[in-house]
């Protein structure tokens, strides 16, 4: 028998339960399960259109443009709850909410909220479904916008019901734009809830399990991402004894064919995408890209650790992406791909500020305004995105989707800054390398409501994504020597492409230059590569980093890796003011390598 498009796709009692209790309390003028197949995607895009929600492209095949209300634009992050039984639990760095308390006010908020939409049912798996560590989510929702995206970033449909079966778990995942329909209502081409304090990104994680209101936006909405693969993730690893980070996942091969796994964690809009995919200009080097934003970690068989992306997309920051920044990213965009607040093209195209192409003479912008480049206005929000399938990176990974992971050589952290902190930096041995996790920092973005551009303590760049006190999250990266043989683990570095002279230029050139940094860190791995012990970590001797061909001058070499002592005497200050948040609950071990820096800068 054929199964018409949205009829219900599963015989889990729980699950069939569970929906109609939600689609008693949401109140939704239909229910649709998802199947992910290509027709039921045709049928949203074209409602979609319908509707004024997407523009479809006419110079890219299968891609679409929407645009977003003017106050959904960013990932809200004074409005995101983790409610753990205590505050004490969650944490000094996250929201807490009693988690009674935020019930009754979600069964409040969710009342009704889905009059006149369609309630989509949407079954995905975060991870390869045959992977150990792959977890099931079912989304909630009555955006077909985020149908369509979730679609695109995890594995989703069908197939993850059959993998449910009739009684598998999965962690509930409860979306609305918060914007219910009544009889008579028209609608506008991006619903949501327009005040900011109305927004609620909840996140229980005992239960565990996610309620989302009043947002479309990305990582508020496609609940898979930040929610389930980070927040929760990170909360469910810890009591498991694995790890879910904020981080790129790439494979760089030398040469001589030797390949090497790499994990970077760089706060959100710093650049992971274009390190992940990066074109490296040294000859004969290689990198394939295995995920840009999300790596579950896990110790393997053979006491290695392993890295496994658990999302199937790019869920990418448009300015700035370019031929010259990210070649392989502007091939994954061709087609496929929407494209949320960038600019309108007359002939059928985006553009964003920083897309190495010419603006168009005019267009619109993504507030939907007429558009010209000489307005003085940015043509594309400056968190406008991409969401692109990974399948058509021309850099993917053989072992993307392996499900066991792939084995880590090497963790980098970095971030945004102009000064003190050098191109690279080797840690001493693994409590070192947790250390500077711990001390990420970078100059704020728009991926975030608010201010973009002071310093923030951003540690592991895990600062709005960790579901539970970091204290004990530090802790927990601090037991890995005790769950394996820690000359198994990988070394650890931190980097900074993002070094300013007196000038306010930016020191290193960055992007396919960053694979010369990559060169010394395999070196390094492999027993060679020249360094010299610092107080702050083992630096690139005179001559070991490859600047061949590099126009850059001796003395500004020497300034990206050698040590600003005064610099870094008030880094300290700041770390250490930072770590005081953490009262008892940050280990004693960092307080520890926090006194030894200290010293070793004393003794210089
Ligand atoms: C993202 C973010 O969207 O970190 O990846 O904000
Ligand atoms: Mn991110």
């Amino acid at each position: 028998m054929t199964r018409a498009l949205g009829e219900k796709n599963t015989t889990h009692k729980k699950l069939v339960s569970w929906i109609d209790e939600m689609a008693k309390l949401c109140e939704p003028a239909k229910v649709f399960w998802c199947d992910g197949s290509e027709m039921e995607n045709k049928r949203l895009c074209d409602l979609m259109i319908e509707s004024g929600t997407f523009t479809p492209l006419k110079k890219r095949p299968g891609c679409y443009l929407a645009r977003s209300h003017p106050s959904d634009v960013a990932r809200v992050e004074d409005r995101t709850f983790i409610c753990a039984r205590t505050a004490e639990e969650a944490g000094p760095t996250n929201h807490w909410a009693d988690p009674g308390a935020m019930k009754e006010k979600l069964m409040g908020l969710f009342k009704g909220c889905m009059k006149g939409r369609t309630m989509f049912v949407i079954p995905f798996a975060m991870g390869p479904l045959d992977s150990p560590i792959c977890k099931i989510g079912i989304e909630v929702t009555d955006s077909p916008y985020v149908v369509a995206n979730m679609r695109i970033m995890t594995t989703m449909g069908q197939k993850v019901m059959d993998k449910l079966g009739a009684d598998g778990t999965f962690v509930p995942c409860m979306h609305s734009v918060g914007a219910p329909l009544h009889p008579g209502q028209k609608d506008v081409p991006w619903p949501c809830e327009p005040d900011p304090k109305n927004k609620y990104i909840v996140h229980f994680p005992d239960e565990p399990s996610i309620w989302s209101y009043g947002s479309g936006y990305g990582g508020n909405a496609l609940l898979g991402k930040k929610c389930l693969a980070l927040r929760i993730a990170s909360a469910v690893a810890r009591r498991e004894g694995w790890m879910a980070e904020h981080m790129l996942i790439l494979c760089l091969a030398s040469p001589e064919g030797k390949k090497h796994y790499v994990a970077a964690a760089f706060p959100s809009a710093c650049g992971k995408t274009n390190l992940a995919m990066m074109q490296p200009t040294l000859p004969g080097w290689k990198v394939t890209t295995l995920g840009d934003d999300i790596a579950w970690i896990r110790v393997g068989k053979d006491g290695r650790l392993y890295a496994m992306n658990p999302e199937t997309g790019f869920f990418g920051v448009a300015p700035g992406t370019s031929l010259k920044s990210n070649p392989n990213a502007m091939a994954s965009i061709s087609k496929n791909t929407i494209f949320t607040n960038v600019v309108l093209t007359p002939d059928g195209d985006v553009w964003w500020e920083d897309m190495g192409v010419p603006a168009p003479e005019r267009g619109i912008d993504w507030e939907g305004n007429e558009w010209t480049p000489g307005s003085g206005k940015k043509g594309a929000h400056p968190n406008s995105r991409f969401t692109a399938p990974a399948s058509q990176c021309p850099v993917i990974d053989p072992d993307w989707q392996n499900p066991e992971g792939v084995p880590l050589s090497a963790i980098l952290f970095g971030g945004r800054r102009p000064s003190t902190i050098p191109l690279v930096n080797e840690a001493f041995d693994w409590e070192h390398g947790v250390f500077m996790g711990s001390a990420c920092g970078s100059e704020t973005t728009a991926a975030a409501l608010g201010k973009a551009g002071v310093l923030r303590r951003d540690p592991f760049a895990m600062l709005p994504f960790c579901g539970y006190n970091m204290g004990d999250y530090f802790a927990h990266w601090l037991s890995f020597p005790q769950r394996t043989d820690r000359n198994k683990l990988p070394k650890v570095y931190f980097v900074n492409w993002f070094r300013k002279g007196a000038d306010g230029k930016f020191l290193w050139p960055g992007y396919g230059e960053n694979s010369r940094v990559l060169k010394w860190i395999c070196e390094r791995i492999a027993g060679a590569g020249k360094a010299q012990r610092t107080p702050i970590g083992s630096l690139p001797a005179g001559d070991a980093l490859d600047l061949s061909g590099l126009n850059l001058s001796p003395q500004d070499a020497q300034a990206l890796t050698s040590v600003d002592k005064e610099g870094w005497k008030k880094e300290i200050e700041d770390v250490e003011a930072n770590y005081k948040k953490f009262g008892s609950h940050l280990p004693a071990a960092l307080g520890e390598q926090l006194r030894q820096l200290r010293q070793r800068l004393e003794q210089e």
